[in-house]
């Protein structure tokens, strides 16, 4: 395992997976009934911008740093809003368990699964003796038959961020949202994955279609074209089961995104969002 989040935290691929999150969350809390997340891939929690490996690649300068030097458009307010006080009071960047955390209700829960044994400590550390967080140092596409269906609540998301240093990721991904989809039906999937070049991600779709995955959509944020498959070119979200009305907001977070992240080396960036099956 050698990917460590730290080097990444706070960039682009960030800001669009945790501003689509968070209105995933929010949707959820518009019914009182009590909801989980399962976070398969989380990360140790927290990051410190200013350590020498953040500082390192500098990536959360482009990202979150420069969303936060201008006023925030509104489709980005509650993001925002939730990173604003960590970055500029501590630099510290939140992680998808801190953002998930930080939204739960009495009646809801998280679990939070790492694999990586120096990322689980402060992620542990983090939710020490808290009743609605549950950290498992597991892996996390085994962790999904073990903890689906959740035992007490109906309700949930389950978010699937691998890291994609390995080939077979994608073919994974697919086969975690089909076992998601016989074991917690009405749960909201949401999976991240990278955009360097096309030829996996139509792979991924077309495997997910031919497996008869119904209401798939993808949330694409491209950088630039992705002809060049040495680089983050871009990234997407796909979600299935998306709450009523995700569609036209996620529409809105991005572009209010690709606006916020406009520079000379990100002159022309694209947003896709596709409707890969019906309900
Ligand atoms: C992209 S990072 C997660 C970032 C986090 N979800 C966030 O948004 O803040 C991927 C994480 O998955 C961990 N990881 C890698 N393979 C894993 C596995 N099989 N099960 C659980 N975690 C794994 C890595 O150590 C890394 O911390």
């Amino acid at each position: 395992m050698n990917y460590r989040h730290i080097y990444h935290a706070g960039n682009f691929a960030d800001c669009m997976k945790h501003a689509l999150l968070l209105a995933l969350i929010k949707a959820l809390k518009r019914k009182p009934a009590g909801f989980v997340v399962l976070d398969t891939h989380a990360g140790c929690g927290r990051y410190d911008l200013t350590s020498e490996e953040a500082e390192k690649t500098g990536e959360w300068r482009t990202g979150i740093g420069q969303l936060l030097n201008h006023p925030a458009a509104a489709p980005l307010a509650d993001y925002l809003d939730a990173v604003r006080p960590n970055v500029q009071d501590r630099h510290r960047y939140p992680g998808s368990p801190a953002f998930a955390r930080a939204e739960l209700r009495p009646q809801d829960q998280l679990i939070a699964c790492e694999l990586h044994p120096e990322d689980v400590r402060p992620l542990r550390r983090l939710f020490h003796a808290d009743p609605q967080a549950a950290v498992h140092h597991r892996d996390g596409y085994e962790a999904l038959r073990a903890l689906l269906p959740p035992k007490d609540l109906k309700r949930g998301l389950v978010l699937i961020d691998p890291p994609f240093e390995k080939p077979d990721d994608f073919a994974r991904c697919a086969d975690a949202i089909a076992l998601i989809r016989t074991r917690f039906r009405a749960g909201i999937v949401a999976v991240w994955y990278p955009i360097k070049h096309r030829t996996p991600v139509r792979a991924f779709y077309t495997a997910l279609q031919d497996a008869g995955i119904r209401d798939m959509l993808a949330c694409e944020f491209l950088l630039r074209p992705p002809v060049d498959p040495s680089r983050l070119n871009g990234c997407g979200l796909l979600v299935v089961n998306a709450p009523f009305g995700f569609e036209d907001e996620a529409r809105n977070i991005l572009e209010a995104l690709a606006t916020g992240l406009r520079s000379p080396e990100a002159e022309d960036i694209q947003i896709n969002i596709e409707r890969l099956a019906e309900e």
